[in-house]
Formats: C-alpha cells, structure tokens, sequence
C-alpha cells in the first residue's frame, strides 16, 4: 500500500494579520520513501466512539490502507455494527471491538490491555467519542458532568492510560484528539459542551508541547477539530437526510488525515457552507477580542455585529 509523497517540511501559509513566512516546520513523523511510519498498513489504530458517525468513517478509512482496527464505543450495537463494517475490509482476525465507557478509567485500560496483548503496540489512537447535551450557565448541572466526563476525561483516561505505553514503544505513533469550532470561537447555545471543547484544545496544546520536548520521543499529538458534520450528533433530530451545508463524515475524516499525514498540529476542517478563509478570520475575531478588550463573545453582540460583518467583508476581500 503506498501514500502519495510528502515533503518532510511545511511552510505555515499567510493569516490576515501578516503576509506568508519563509520559515518551514518540520514534520516530526515524516513519510520515508512516501509511506507513512504511522498511517500504515499493518499498523493498528484505536478509536474512542467508533460505533457511529466520524468514528466509524475513521475505522473505514483506516481499515482501506490496511490498519488494524481496535475500536470502543459504548454503544454495543453500533460498535458491532462499525466491526461487521471494518473486518469486511480488512479481516475479521484484525479487529478488536471493545465496548468501552471513555469517562471510567477502567473501562479504559482494560480495552488498552486488549489491544496490547493482542499487538503489542499502537500507531494511532484517536480520541474521537463526544456528547453534546445541553448546559446553559446556571441551568443543567447534571448535563455538565456528563459532557465533561465523557468529553474532557474520556480524553484524559485515555492519555493516562495510553501515552505511557506509546512513548515505551519503539514504533511512532500519533493522538488525534477531537476538539471543535465551539471550543475556539464559542458561539452561545451549548456553554457546557464549549467549554469541555476548550478544554479539549489546552489539553491537547499542553500534550503536543509535552511530547516534543521529550527527547527522542516520536509521538505527535493533533487536535481535530470537525466542520459541520453530518453523524448521530448532528442528524440525532432524526433527519433523514444530510443538509446540503454539512459534510459527510467521511470527507471529514479524509481531509483531516491528510493534514496529520503532513504533520499538522491544528486541522480546522472546512463543511460546504464554511471555507477555510471565513474560519481563520473567525478565530482571529475571538482572539481579538481578548487583545482589544471587546466585550465577551462580541461577534453576538449587537453593538458589534456591524464591525464584525465589516470586518469579515473587507478581510475576505483582502485574501482573495
Ligand atoms: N458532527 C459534527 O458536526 C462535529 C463537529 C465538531 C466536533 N464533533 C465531535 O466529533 C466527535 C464525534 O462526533 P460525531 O458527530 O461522530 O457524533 P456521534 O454521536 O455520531 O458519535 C459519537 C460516538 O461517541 C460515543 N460515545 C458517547 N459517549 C461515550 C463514552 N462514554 N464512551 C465511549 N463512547 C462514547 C457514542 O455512542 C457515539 O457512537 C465528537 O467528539 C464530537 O464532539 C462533531
């Protein structure tokens, strides 16, 4: 099985507030002789919440370049259903289907103790399960705690019970967490789900700072963070169909693996109603509102929407 051939260096590209840099950054996990050390056949990928949605389009792509395949969810049907999918393409005899509760660390290391018995060893480990019930500020308390255990410590159980076993391990491996738009720009509407998504994008700044300042350690770690989405999440509504602005799961899951293949740290995934352009310029307005000293959430703020939308209109002139 062979990947298209990458350079082993990037050049970051231009944001609105300055022109492209000659600088490059290394790829820490390069393809050698155009095959990827870690998106490659034979190799095995774990993937939290596979029994549905993005997860389960993330074990068929990965099965389709010849990975073993452990996948958890708790959802026993639907991760059966995600198996029966996989061991049709790549063998029954290479896939582990577990059924696994990410916020309960048990739970988790003893699907991490399948996987090792079995293997010995991880290539990607993908921190993909997410719920997204409903907590406003002073209203769905019990709401919180299941969206931060299952979002924020379902990630962090599966760091703890992972990462040490990865970094022991000779072969490379990456963690690919799943973060969200909701947890950068925080659009109103779903602060409990937010602010676990925030959490997610420092947990996993804070792991991809730590990993490289290990000496010769080779595991990278990336934060995933979807465009709109078509899944359970998304479509739970009982939408038949998918809205014309929202990706499938799998061109999320594809666009996403091209970019860690080239050794991107944030992959900011675009849907058809939101370009790549529109995203930067949104990350950039949240920011500018600590550095300028706007009001919180100023892009819903009525007193701001106008310089906002002046803003979005001149900068998208500007960059095309
Ligand atoms: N769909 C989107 O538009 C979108 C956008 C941004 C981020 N995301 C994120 O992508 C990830 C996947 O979401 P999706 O859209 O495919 O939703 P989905 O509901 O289709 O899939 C999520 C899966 O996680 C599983 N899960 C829930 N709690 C679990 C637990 N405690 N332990 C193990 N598994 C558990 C569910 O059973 C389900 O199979 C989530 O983290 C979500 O927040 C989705």
């Amino acid at each position: 099985m062979s990947l298209p051939i990458l350079s082993n260096s990037r050049q970051p590209s231009a944001s609105p507030l300055r022109p492209a840099s000659t600088r490059t950054f290394d790829n820490p996990i390069a393809p050698v002789d155009g095959v990827h050390p870690v998106l490659h056949e034979g190799r095995v990928a774990v993937i939290t919440g596979a029994g549905s949605g993005i997860g389960r389009a993330a074990a068929v792509e990965l099965a389709k370049i010849g990975m073993k395949l452990a996948i958890a969810d708790v959802n026993e049907a639907g991760l059966q259903q995600t198996a029966k999918e996989v061991a049709a393409i790549i063998g029954e005899p290479n896939v582990i289907a577990v059924p696994t509760d990410v916020s309960k660390f048990e739970s988790v290391a003893e699907f991490r103790d399948k996987i090792y018995d079995k293997w010995g060893e991880v290539a990607v480990l993908m921190n993909n399960a997410g719920i997204g019930p409903r907590g406003s500020s002073w209203d769905g308390l019990d709401n919180w705690h299941k969206v931060f255990d299952v979002n924020v410590f379902g990630v962090v159980n599966v760091q703890q019970a992972f990462v040490p076993s990865l970094l022991a391990q000779e072969n490379p491996a990456m963690i690919i967490n799943t973060g969200s738009k909701q947890g950068i720009t925080n659009p109103p509407g779903n602060a409990a789900y937010n602010a676990s998504k925030a959490a997610v994008k420092s947990l996993t700044e804070g792991l991809a700072h730590e990993l490289r300042n290990i000496p010769h350690a080779n595991v990278t770690a990336h934060l995933f963070i979807p465009g709109w989405t078509f899944t359970g999440m998304t479509g739970g509504g009982g939408i038949a169909e998918k809205p014309a602005g929202a990706w499938t799961a799998q061109e999320t899951v594809l666009y996403m693996l091209d970019k860690v293949r080239e050794g991107q740290f944030y992959v900011l995934v675009p849907d058809n109603e939101t370009r790549p352009q529109v995203d930067q310029l949104r990350v950039m307005w949240a920011a500018g509102d600590v550095a300028e000293g706007r009001p919180a959430l100023s892009r819903w703020h009525k007193d701001y929407k106008a310089l906002f939308e002046e803003y979005m209109r001149d900068a998208l002139a500007q960059m095309e």
